[in-house]
């Protein structure tokens, strides 16, 4: 057979899910890393309909995309279910997530854990550089809110972004 279908299983691919409302430097960091380790990274913005987010799905993932181009093996995609069954769908064995902290753990562990058990899905955590460890989309959101300085915490499309959509552009 030959094709995309017959190729696919033979490179290694790992998912990055998240909501990503906005991305960050601190979710860059972990792609950016991801992307070298794997043949191809797919970044995916989780869809959760109870949580209005700041920005809509399709322009996070406008903005991962201009973000993540220069990478060349990084696919952005929303998803709305389960990330097993993304992961199962598509033949991927591996979840990428960065750990910022102790309070991360736990929780990550849990979810980890849940997600083996329903589909054997590994999750590999990659430490977050010391410089993002305090990163947050949702503290870059309030920051920003207050006029505070966060532009070395966004990249430069997401800054401009953040700036039209709170008004302060
Ligand atoms: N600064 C960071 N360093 C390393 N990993 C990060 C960082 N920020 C987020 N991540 C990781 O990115 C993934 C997706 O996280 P998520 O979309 O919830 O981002 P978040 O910044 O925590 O947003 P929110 O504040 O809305 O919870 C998670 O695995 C999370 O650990
Ligand atoms: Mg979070």
């Amino acid at each position: 057979m030959t094709g995309p279908e017959s190729e696919g299983p033979q490179l290694r691919r790992a998912v990055c899910p998240g909501s990503f409302d906005p991305i960050t430097n601190g979710h860059l960091d972990i792609i950016a890393r991801a992307s070298s380790l794997y043949d191809v990274v797919h970044v995916v913005v989780m869809i959760n309909q109870a949580k209005q987010g700041l920005f809509t799905v399709d322009e996070r993932i406008e903005l991962i995309r201009q973000v993540t181009a220069e990478y060349g093996n990084v696919q952005v995609e929303a998803y709305h279910g389960l990330l097993v069954d993304y992961c199962k769908q598509r033949d991927i064995p591996a979840i990428v997530k960065g750990l910022r902290a102790v309070s991360d753990f736990d929780y990550e562990l849990q979810m980890a854990q849940m997600n083996n058990g329903l589909s054997g899905v590994e999750t590999l955590f990659i430490p977050t550089s010391p410089t993002y460890s305090f990163l947050s989309s949702s503290l870059v959101k309030e920051v920003a809110t207050w006029g505070g300085d966060i532009s070395h915490l966004v990249p430069p499309v997401v800054l401009e972004a953040l700036k039209e959509r709170l008004g302060k552009g």
